[in-house]
């Protein structure tokens, strides 16, 4: 393969992103592609840096506006220090949350202007759009219960209210409705072994089309 392809999980809290994004890179692993597993935010010294500073402290700590400008500082340093060098050598890169996040969390849920998310995607992601996004999708009801069993008041994001919630459940199911090419919605409601033999599929499809082009 010479292109790498760029797979990223995306959705609300509690659905189990990370643990199948671990899975995954080890299937993928395990059929002989080399793979960078990675986060956002983070990913890179600098980007984990802001990481910090974005996800410690009281919920009202940076204004939605300020938060999309630290998101997408973090982002560039990301793209340009791990995902873009790991692409351009042909590897898999799989990512934990990327800028549909920015969409759901600072835009729809956060009230920034899409028209800003936009401009800043086309200046900072450009053409290097994700070739697959799985969107974990997963009733609020659910997502509250997950998080009381976890105790997880702690991180910011997570100690906001069932309306905020609300809101990012619809924002990535509204992203996964139009951007189709892209996007495979995923029940998170499943046991693991469910939900990463879905993946597994929404994978081999992309690979395929990958070695095509
Ligand atoms: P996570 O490690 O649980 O995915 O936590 C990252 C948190 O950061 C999560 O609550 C979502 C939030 N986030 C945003 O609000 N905007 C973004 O662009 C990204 C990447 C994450």
């Amino acid at each position: 393969m010479s292109a790498g392809l760029f797979i990223t999980f995306e959705g609300g809290e509690g659905g189990g992103k990370s643990t199948q994004a671990r899975i995954l890179a080890e299937r993928l692993r395990a059929a002989d592609h080399e793979v960078v597993l990675t986060r956002e935010p983070g990913g890179s010294p600098g980007a984990e840096a802001l990481r910090n500073l974005l996800l410690e402290g009281d919920a009202d700590r940076w204004s939605p506006l300020s938060e999309t400008l630290l998101m997408y500082a973090a982002r560039r340093d990301h793209l340009e220090r791990t995902i873009l060098p790991a692409l351009t050598a042909g590897k898999v890169v799989v990512c934990d949350r990327f800028y549909d996040s920015t969409r759901a969390y600072q835009g729809a849920a956060g009230g920034v202007d899409p028209g800003v998310i936009a401009a800043l995607e086309d200046a900072v992601v450009g053409r290097h759009a994700p070739d697959l996004t799985l969107v974990f999708d997963l009733p609020v009801e659910t997502v509250l219960a997950r998080a009381a069993e976890r105790g997880a008041a702690e991180a910011r994001f997570e100690s906001k209210g069932r309306a905020f919630h609300e809101r990012l459940r619809a924002a990535f199911l509204e992203i996964a409705r139009r951007e189709p090419a892209r996007c495979v919605l995923i029940d998170a409601d499943r046991p693991v072994e469910a939900m990463s033999d879905a993946i597994w599929t929404a994978v081999e499809a992309s690979l395929s089309k990958a070695i095509l082009r």
